[in-house]
Order: C-alpha cells, then sequence, then structure tokens
C-alpha cells in the first residue's frame, strides 16, 4: 500500500514540476508577443490549460498523496511527522506553493493583457522551482536530519 501511495506522489510531482518549469517559460516569450496578437492569443490559451489542467491538480495530487505517506510514516503514532527532515521538507514545499499562486496570479495578469513584468523577470522566476526541487528531493532521499 504504501509503495502505491508513494508511486502516485512522485508521479503527480513529476507533473507538477514539469508545469512549474514550463509555465514562467511560456511567460518569457509571451513577453515577446505583442498585445492583441494571434501569437499573444494563442500563448493566453496555452497557460490557462496548463495551469488549469496540469498545474493545479498535480499540486493537490502532490499534497494528498505526500501528506498521506507522511501520516502513514515509520512511527505508528506520529508517521513520518517525527523525523526535522519532514518540516524542512515541508517549508520548501510550502514555498513552491507560493510561487504555484504568484504564477496563477501573473497569468491572470496576461489573460487580461496587463502583465507589468519583463522577459528577465520571469527568467530569473524560472530557476526559483528548480532551486526548491532541489532542496526537496535532497531531503526526502537524504533525509540528513
Ligand atoms: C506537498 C507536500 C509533500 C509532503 C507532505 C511529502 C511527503 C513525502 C513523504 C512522507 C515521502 C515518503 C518518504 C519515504 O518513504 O522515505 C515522500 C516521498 C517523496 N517525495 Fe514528497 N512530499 C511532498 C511534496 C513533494 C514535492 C513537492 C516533491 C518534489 C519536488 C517531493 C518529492 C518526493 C520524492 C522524490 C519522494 C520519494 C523519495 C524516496 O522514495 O526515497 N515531494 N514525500
Amino acid at each position: 500500500m504504501y509503495e502505491w501511495i508513494k508511486a502516485f506522489h512522485i508521479i503527480a510531482v513529476i507533473a507538477w514540476m514539469a508545469g512549474m518549469l514550463y509555465l514562467p517559460r511560456l511567460f518569457v516569450y509571451h513577453c515577446a508577443a505583442e498585445t492583441g496578437s494571434v501569437q499573444s492569443e494563442t500563448f493566453k490559451v496555452m497557460e490557462q490549460r496548463l495551469l488549469r489542467a496540469i498545474i493545479n491538480p498535480a499540486m493537490v495530487a502532490t499534497w494528498f498523496f505526500g501528506l498521506w505517506l507522511a501520516w502513514l510514516g515509520p512511527d505508528s503514532r506520529y508517521g513520518w511527522f517525527a523525523s526535522p527532515w519532514l518540516w524542512a521538507k515541508l517549508v520548501l514545499v510550502l514555498a513552491l506553493s507560493a510561487v504555484h499562486g504568484m504564477l496563477a496570479r501573473w497569468r491572470m495578469d496576461f489573460a487580461a493583457d496587463r502583465n507589468v513584468h519583463s522577459q528577465r523577470f520571469y527568467r530569473i522566476i524560472n530557476e526559483i522551482p528548480a532551486i526548491l526541487l532541489i532542496g526537496i528531493v535532497i531531503l526526502v532521499v537524504v533525509k540528513p536530519f
């Protein structure tokens, strides 16, 4: 049972991360498209579908299966919650979820043709999920504390 939940957790994580790395990249290209152009309207559809069909459900599934695993854990009373690495991981996952929320807000700005950020801004934002991903995977696999 535990291994099955972990498999679904990892599948959800991959889908969430794929979207979190791709959406800011779409924003970078969207910045270069002229407002009202066919290209700009196409980016709007791509961004909305990516967020609604992949990123949002994948985040919910990641949290659902992750918390389930944490609750099952090795300690019959506290699950993995007795392990400090899990708390450190949760801090990084909360940060990732906050980035998710900001990406959703910027997507709405693009949809309403009122984006105020530059290409450079989205290029920098694009690095944050990648950095958080490295920290999260090291914490859960190495379990350093
Ligand atoms: C949403 C909150 C999350 C919670 C509560 C959570 C919790 C957990 C728990 C308890 C495990 C099982 C650890 C084990 O059996 O050794 C696990 C496995 C894993 N998690 Fe998460 N997780 C969350 C989000 C994430 C995210 C965002 C990522 C990656 C970006 C991630 C990547 C992984 C990986 C790769 C494993 C498999 C580790 C292994 O089998 O060695 N998790 N998670």
